[in-house]
């Protein structure tokens, strides 16, 4: 089995992939197209999200003994991203072009800059603080619903 660097941040460019064909189906207003394709972005944001922090996360701060440091903060920007991908939920049901595209580059921004801070920091400080127990992690974030 691979790393965690490598598992999670593969799930990363998926998230991006289904971001990248949502906004375009909503740029040309084929709304139809955006819903089904916003919904399957949310649904792999929202698993992303849960393997982060009921498997990564609780396991590093389990390992490190803090709870408080960069997970505390990952967490808090995927509160960002859930407001916004509520917000964007909101705008393509709506096919309201204009809100829908403000709100994805915003989540864009956001999201580009956590992934790099989990690709450069975490995930790498996580493959070597739990090196011995990776495969299991990873069975277990592939195991989430
Ligand atoms: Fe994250
Ligand atoms: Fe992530």
């Amino acid at each position: 089995m691979g790393t965690i660097l490598n598992f999670l941040a593969s799930d990363h460019h998926a998230c991006d992939d289904l971001f990248a064909t949502a906004e375009a189906a909503a740029a040309e207003k084929n709304w139809d197209g955006a819903r089904s394709l916003f919904e399957r972005f949310q649904a792999a944001m929202a698993h992303h999200l849960a393997m982060e922090e009921t498997v990564l996360f609780p396991a590093f701060e389990a390992r490190t003994g803090n709870a408080m440091g960069p997970t505390q903060v990952m967490r808090m920007e995927h509160e960002q991203m859930r407001g916004l991908l509520r917000d964007m939920a909101g705008a393509v049901a709506a096919g309201d072009r204009n809100a829908y595209l403000g709100l994805s580059e915003t989540l864009n921004m956001l999201m580009q800059q956590h992934n790099l801070k989990e690709e450069n920091m975490l995930y790498p400080m996580s493959d070597q603080v739990l090196g011995g127990d990776r495969d299991d992690l990873i069975r277990a974030m592939q195991a989430l619903a």
